[in-house]
């Protein structure tokens, strides 16, 4: 979760390395450091917060060097302070490391190492790494030996870049459980733990996987397996550009990424969509599709803003499919020795595509022999590189730590999958063509919902000082409104649960007050009458109701406090319209309490740590 960056050669790193962590701060932004090499010396610089404030440091100490490291930190073991921040070094501080991951032996590590005399300076598990690996040094290997060796001994996840003075120009990074990329460039060599960070000088990379280790220099690297086997690394063009992970003239990522929908829903679905044949093409799906269609069961798994796509998906197999879908948190998947049947598919859902849980449980699963499908957003990610084939949701970079684009991509990417498969099963070229129709109306139909987005604020403004918030929704929206939910937790720190309205009357309508805004979640659809009951009865406890409606829906106005009222579509599509107005609702809330909405407080973009 943390932000690694790292350059060797002509140019100067450092402003190289602080741009990279503010392309990276949304991945980790409790304390920030840097290091670099100059004249057969190490200095380092770091802090506790913001890289802004390590920009300011680097400026004053007037820092420049043609090597260096850096590192934006996102709290596992040991408080956000300077002294837990990365870099960390070995004794002498010849040898300075940045790590992201999780040490699960550092304890016996630091006991074995404390006992040949070593000082920790900080609460980290980090720390043991660069102690043993100058263990090895002591011992006569050079770095990259010594970096090896001490591999060998580590048990976690860890991505990791280390310099050291006596070889002062190279940087030697390794990767297991951990993202890690090099970047290829004209005299000089780059290295992050994630594309945003280098796409600014190169578009050629090449990804490490794990097991992985590499050492750069200005001109050239080369790569082993920490078993000692020589590998030879293809490298990728990357196809996206700078401007993409640039704010674009808006106040936030989020903001951006949420008005941003109508085009990365089209980006999501363009050119996979045939009219002639009402159906949809999927190229990452065609080596599997006969073993897909013929599952007998389907697994989702994810986390998160994902895993609620995955219950929007399960109600579209089961529709349309109807192939029995379970969907399951793939935190619990990965520990719960699941049963996997021949015939069963799982399809992994990440915007991120490293995800630790949802790694693993892939990794888990295809031990198993389940055949294993990512729906992932980042192109090249590992859990899109794991897989055994899968789609892409083309929603182009997500910045802001509150899903939204990408979320809607997932949905627009699900219905796609359904109806490929369907119109292989028994949907009907009619209904696929009728399917096709509503579809293609969904970005312009995003677009009429965005521009509700001064009203929205006009809401917000009412309910930005509530304490707590209820969201329900029936069916389809069921998960929309745990999305919602979420939207809202996260960015605004206002405690929210999404629920079944049915499930309202099992216990949570004793919170119901005047004091409690309820929003509903209720479009005309099969289940508008029951959710109408649910209105009526929070009102008969002095709730405030919000709704979310159908635009020609004039009655409801006169049941609810407000209402933003969208367009209609089928079923199956509505999430994807039914979630934007409620992003908006969290946004203004958030941006109304003056809060970080990019990067709230103890949230991480990508979970790649347990
Ligand atoms: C969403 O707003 C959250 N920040 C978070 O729940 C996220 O969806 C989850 O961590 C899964 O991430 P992934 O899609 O990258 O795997």
């Amino acid at each position: 979760m943390c932000g690694i960056v790292g350059y060797v050669g002509d140019k100067n790193c450092v402003p190289i390395i602080i741009e990279g962590l503010k392309r990276l701060e949304y991945r980790g932004y409790d304390s920030a450091g840097i290091a670099v090499l100059n004249n057969g010396n190490s200095i380092i610089l770091k802090n506790k917060g913001k890289v802004s404030f390590l920009e300011k440091s680097v400026e004053q100490a007037g820092l420049s060097a043609h090597i260096g490291i850096g590192h934006t930190r996102w709290a596992t073991h040991g408080i956000p302070n300077e002294l837990n921040a990365h870099p960390h070094c070995n004794t002498d501080q010849s040898l300075m490391l940045i790590h992201n991951g999780i040490i699960e032996n550092y304890q016996v590590l630091k006991t074995m190492l404390k006992k040949s005399g070593i000082k920790f300076l900080s609460d980290t598990d980090s720390e043991v790494i660069p102690h043993l690996i100058d263990s090895f040094l002591k011992k006569g290997h050079d770095l990259f030996e010594a970096v090896r060796f001490a591999l060998n001994e580590v048990e976690g996840t860890y991505g990791i870049a280390v310099i050291y003075t006596k070889e002062p120009n190279k940087i030697v990074c390794a990767k297991k459980g951990s993202p890690l990329v090099i970047g290829i460039g004209e005299n000089g060599h780059y290295i992050a733990s994630d594309v945003n960070a280098l796409i600014a000088h190169t578009k050629q990379v090449v990804y490490l996987e794990d097991g992985e280790i590499a050492e750069i220099f200005a001109d050239r690297f080369s790569a082993k397996t920490i078993e000692d086997e020589d590998i030879q690394k293809e490298i990728i063009e990357l196809t996206m550009s700078l401007d993409e992970i640039d704010r674009g003239g808006y106040q936030t990522f989020m903001l951006k990424e949420i008005m941003e929908q109508p085009e990365s829903v089209r980006n999501s679905m363009r050119g996979r969509l045939i009219f002639e044949e009402g159906t949809a093409k999927l190229g990452g799906l065609e080596s599997v599709l006969d073993r897909l269609s013929h599952s007998k069961r389907i697994i989702i798994s994810a986390c998160g803003t994902s895993w609620h796509a995955g219950l929007v998906g399960e109600y579209m197999f089961e529709q349309f499919l109807r192939i029995p879908t379970e969907v399951e948190y793939a935190s619990e998947l990965r520990y719960r020795n699941p049963i996997i049947n021949e015939g069963d598919t799982i399809f992994f859902i990440s915007q991120s595509g490293e995800t630790a849980d949802t790694l693993a449980a892939m990794k888990e699963a295809k031990r198993k022999g389940a055949l294993c499908l990512a729906i992932c957003n980042v192109v090249g990610s590992s859990i899109a590189r794991e897989s055994d084939g899968g789609v892409y949701i083309h929603a182009g970079p997500e910045i802001g730590v509150a899903s939204t684009k990408a979320f809607t991509g997932q949905l627009t990417v699900l219905a796609l999958i359904t109806i490929l498969l369907a119109r292989r099963k028994d949907m009907s070229l009619a209904d696929g063509k009728a399917l096709y129709n509503e579809f293609i109306q969904i970005p312009e139909k995003i677009q009429k919902i965005l521009s509700l987005n001064e009203k929205i604020e006009t809401i917000a403004e009412e309910f930005k000082d509530s304490k707590n918030f209820l969201y329900l929704g029936r069916g389809y929206n069921f998960p929309v409104a745990l999305e919602g939910a979420l939207k809202l937790k996260e960015i605004s720190y206002i405690h929210a649960e999404g629920y079944p309205a049915a499930e309202m009357k099992h216990g949570p309508i004793a919170l119901v007050d005047e004091n409690m805004p309820v929003v509903f979640i209720a479009p005309k659809d099969s289940t508008y009458d029951k959710i109408i009951s649910n209105i009526e009865e929070i009102k008969a406890r002095k709730g405030r109701i919000i709704a979310i409606a159908s635009e020609h829906d004039t009655e409801i106005d006169k049941l609810v406090d407000f209402t933003i009222k969208i367009p209609d579509t089928i079923r199956m599509l509505m999430p994807i319209l039914t979630v934007v107005p409620l992003q908006l609702l969290a946004y203004h809330i958030a941006m109304k309490k003056g809060l970080n909405v990019d990067q709230p407080r103890n949230l991480a973009k990508s979970v790649t740590v347990e």
